[in-house]
């Protein structure tokens, strides 16, 4: 992906400092701002959770944008496959694009399987420890596998999809998540009133579950 000449471009540019700040954002958005990553396999709940999340941040007046492995692949990500190289790519950017929307104020919430450790400690180092909440979608194979709601699974294990997360390739099981939520086995308002209780913890936002 890099290219020799951007080291020379990169050499040559000069950061300009702004005058206006995440905090002064943060200050008129009367929340602070972070990412929320998801990870887990596909069919693990990510998408669900995360939308699940936003429509409750956004009606207690947060500020708040999905970023969703289906979707960024037809756009933003659309040369990119799902070779390890490419789902790095995948990450490392969309790591980028996270870092740039949390400066602008949001808290972005991401669902991508992200299934490298590697991958997803890049995107953690690149904000401050307490802005990178990683929250593991624990749900085994078998049942993301029977539920198969998109049917990608059935031909994965026929041979007509290639690299197929969990069955020809690895998902790498975050080792100390922030939170691990056990998606098979919990219902989604349980799991998105354990994600609002730990932003409360935090101080990210200021008001605690739905009950
Ligand atoms: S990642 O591994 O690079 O993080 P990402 O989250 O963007 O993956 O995309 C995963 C989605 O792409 C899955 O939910 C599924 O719908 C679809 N998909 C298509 N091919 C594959 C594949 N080989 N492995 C995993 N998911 C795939």
């Amino acid at each position: 992906m890099s290219n020799p000449e951007d080291k020379v471009l990169n050499e040559n540019t000069v950061w300009h400092e702004p005058t206006i700040y995440r905090s002064h954002r943060e200050m008129m958005n009367g929340h602070k701002s972070a990412i929320i990553w998801f990870t887990g396999l596909s069919g693990s709940g990510k998408s669900t959770l995360a939308h699940a999340l936003e429509d409750v941040l956004h009606k207690n007046q947060v500020r708040t944008y999905v970023l969703d492995g289906d979707n960024i692949r037809r756009g933003l990500c659309k040369d990119l496959g799902f070779s390890d190289e490419d789902r790095t790519e995948n990450i490392r950017r969309i790591g980028e694009v996270s870092k740039l929307m949390m400066e602008a104020g949001v808290i972005v919430i991401t669902a991508f399987i992200s299934p490298f450790k590697k991958d997803r400690e890049i995107v953690r180092n690149l904000v401050d420890s307490s802005e990178f909440l990683e929250i593991y979608c624990d749900s085994p194979l078998d049942i993301c596998e029977s539920r198969d709601v998109k049917g990608l699974y059935k031909r994965a294990r026929a041979g007509e999809i290639k690299d197929f997360t969990g069955i020809s390739s690895p998902y790498e099981t975050p080792e100390s998540p922030e939170l691990a939520l056990p998606t098979a086995k919990q219902d989604v308002e349980t799991c998105i009133n354990d994600i609002l209780d730990f932003l409360y913890i935090r101080e990210i936002i200021s008001f605690k579950s739905i009950g």
